[in-house]
């Protein structure tokens, strides 16, 4: 089999500013050894989300072009109505400026205090909007979820014994909707197996709840079914993500990912009176239903994207760019969380810096010497972010979309392997300021 390359050519290019190890490390103190504080043209390969970093296609960009940019009714509004249509096959389609607003338009139209919202595992926003309207966000990964290192090929799924039994206790009045997120991030970027969905549906409507899904990722999940679920290898990743989504009444989306785009999002159902609720709720912060925060030209993009990433090219690129990566890492001995998902690796500090404590954060140490050896700039996923709460401290390397090459990979490859050679002499780090809330995005620290 020949090398699967990047499905693209490259029109426009965007320079990198080259650091050296010294304005690193001033850089690094400067921003008291707190990544969201170093500036992105600080950064060489920038590796802290796939969220809104894609490149846009040439057609995107044109596309852009025809924005309609009327109050009401512009036709780039229907222009995204029907491709959203077209995909999910839901009946009221509402624009939002990005994921999380439509997580709330959604919560505060369908929760009320006391509420129990099961999903797989919440994102942190997602969360937060179920939390806000004073409801229970409840995570029930699959039991394989919870070791690292085993390769089961659907670690995203959700508990689905448990679910009955939350649904038993609970009562189907306190559970207004049941939510699956594809693929899993919060779990590593885990694909959901279409068998899950279908089970999962199958007890939500048995029991008169709505199934929504969180759809960020949806198509990167659909191709993962095609590629390891028995008896989908032959369908296309359109007809296994339409049947996603007919299998929930709806969805939230954050279009900064699987729709290509910087910014955008939407709430879809098939639930008419939600909807009005929806769009009176949307018309309150987000603006009018057909723009919803965005501006026409982004609506363009949007519906544009969602054709795109359906590209099986590309994503056979995209999932094997993201192995690609796993795969060199681990032959180094580099711990990583397997198998590798759709979007990130998730490097595992704990195992790999073993002599320091987790009360010394060894995600956060980890992803300072990611920055300090290459510029290459992580998230942190454990002690820093979810405090005494985190199972383990993780290290994310999101890939953004269309945006590296396989050298900018390799070079991402040989900075790990440097870290991994001489992590014997990293020692672990101490917050020596953090705000009340949210610390990851502002604490300070030093080394211990
Ligand atoms: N759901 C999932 C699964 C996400 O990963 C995100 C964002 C959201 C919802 C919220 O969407 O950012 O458009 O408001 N994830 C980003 C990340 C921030 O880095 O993983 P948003």
């Amino acid at each position: 089999m020949k090398t699967i390359i990047e499905p693209f050519r490259v029109k426009v290019v965007e320079p990198i500013r080259m650091t050296t190890a010294d304005e690193r490390e001033a850089i690094l103190r400067r921003a008291s050894f707190n990544l969201f504080q170093v500036r992105a043209e600080d950064v060489i390969i920038d590796l802290l989300t796939d969220s809104g970093t894609s490149a846009m296609s040439a057609a995107q960009w044109g596309a852009m072009m025809r924005g309609d940019e009327s109050y009401a009714g512009a036709r780039s509004f229907f222009r995204f109505e029907e491709a959203v249509k077209d995909l999910t096959g839901y009946e009221n389609i509402i624009p939002t400026h990005q994921g999380r607003a439509a997580e709330r338009i959604l919560f505060a139209s369908t929760a009320t205090a006391g509420d129990v919202i099961p999903n797989n595992s919440h994102f942190d926003t997602t969360r937060a909007n179920v939390e806000a309207g004073g409801a229970v966000a409840l995570d029930l990964p699959c039991s394989e979820a919870a070791a690292l290192q085993s390769k089961y090929p659907f670690k995203g799924n959700i508990d689905l014994e448990r679910l009955q039994q939350t649904i038993d206790r609970q009562g189907r009045q306190k559970i207004p909707l049941v939510m699956i997120t594809v693929t899993n991030n919060t779990g590593g970027g885990q694909p959901v197996s279409l068998e899950n969905l279908r089970r999962t549906s199958e007890i939500c409507r048995a029991n008169g709840i709505p199934l929504y899904l969180d759809a960020a990722r949806f198509a990167e999940n659909a191709y993962l079914i095609k590629l390891k679920e028995p008896g989908q290898s032959e369908r296309s990743v359109r007809e296994i993500a339409q049947e996603m989504f007919q299998l929930a009444d709806g969805c939230t989306m954050s279009a900064k990912k699987d729709a290509l785009v910087n910014i955008g999002g939407f709430v879809a159902t098939n639930d008419s009176n939600v909807a009005e609720r929806m769009r009176n709720n949307l018309i309150l912060t987000e603006g009018f239903p057909t723009y919803g925060g965005m501006a026409g030209r982004d609506l363009e993009a949007i519906a544009c994207g969602l054709g795109e990433i359906l590209d099986e090219d590309y994503l056979a690129y995209r999932l094997a760019s993201t192995r690609y990566v796993g795969r060199h890492v681990s032959q180094l001995g580099v711990p990583i969380m397997l198998p590798v998902g759709g979007h990130a690796i998730y490097l595992d500090a704990r195992q790999f810096l073993p002599h320091v404590p987790t009360e010394q954060f060894p995600g956060q140490a980890l992803a300072v010497e990611l920055y300090r050896e290459g510029g290459v700039r992580s998230v942190e996923i454990g002690g820093v972010m979810f405090g005494k709460a985190a199972q383990h401290d993780l290290v994310r390397l999101a890939i953004p979309r269309r945006v590296y090459t396989q050298s900018h990979m390799d070079y991402v490859v040989e900075v790990v392997e440097q870290v991994y050679r001489r992590r014997e002499e990293i020692s672990g780090m101490r917050i020596t300021w953090e705000p009340p809330t949210l610390r990851h995005f502002t604490a300070r620290f030093d080394w211990v």
